[in-house]
């Protein structure tokens, strides 16, 4: 017999709303979207993104990827991280102004932090003991932290 599937529902920063849920992909085989909740060292390693500021990495799957895949790819390219390990964690979808998207989160463990030549829309790898108690009002930190699927995710991932 199935489990109960729990679906969270809130609204984020700018009152879009979002459902997540920590099933094996609830809403779609083939996300669009991948964000990734790194650790490197016992820190916290995050980029700083151009305009949104602080951030876990992330970005779009590209055509004939997989979303795993670009979940890696994208946290190199971010941060010069090379994952060592990661895991699908959860999927959550925001329904906005354009349109619903689908994004996975991972949880992923980074073996080495390599210099980049470009970070693309960032900065670069930002590592952090701590993340503030004040993210949701910080800010320095992107909209994409200042909603519950970063409490709920790593709430989820310290079970
Ligand atoms: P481009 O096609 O690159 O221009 O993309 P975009 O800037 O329109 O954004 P994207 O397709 O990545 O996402 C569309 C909208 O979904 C964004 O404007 C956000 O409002 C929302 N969105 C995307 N990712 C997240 C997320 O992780 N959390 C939340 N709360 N909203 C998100």
């Amino acid at each position: 017999m199935k489990a109960v599937e729990i679906m969270y529902k809130f609204t984020d920063y700018y009152r879009n709303e979002v459902t997540l849920s920590f099933d094996d992909h609830p809403f779609s085989q083939f996300p669009k979207h991948v964000w990734v909740i790194c650790r490197y060292k016992n820190k916290w390693l995050l980029t700083k993104h151009k305009e949104r500021g602080l951030e876990f990495p992330g970005g779009k799957v590209e055509e004939n990827e997989s979303a795993i895949d670009a979940a890696v790819r994208e946290v190199k390219e971010e941060t010069g991280g090379i994952v060592a390990t990661i895991r699908y964690i959860g999927q959550y979808t925001v329904a906005g102004k354009g349109g619903t998207i689908v994004k996975n989160v991972y949880f992923a463990h980074v073996k080495k932090i390599g210099g980049q030549k470009t970070y693309y829309e960032t900065d670069g790898p930002v590592l952090l003991n701590h993340i503030p108690r004040d993210v949701k009002r910080n800010r320095k930190y992107s909209f994409i932290m200042k909603d519950d699927v970063l409490t709920l995710c790593l709430t989820h991932i310290a079970d």
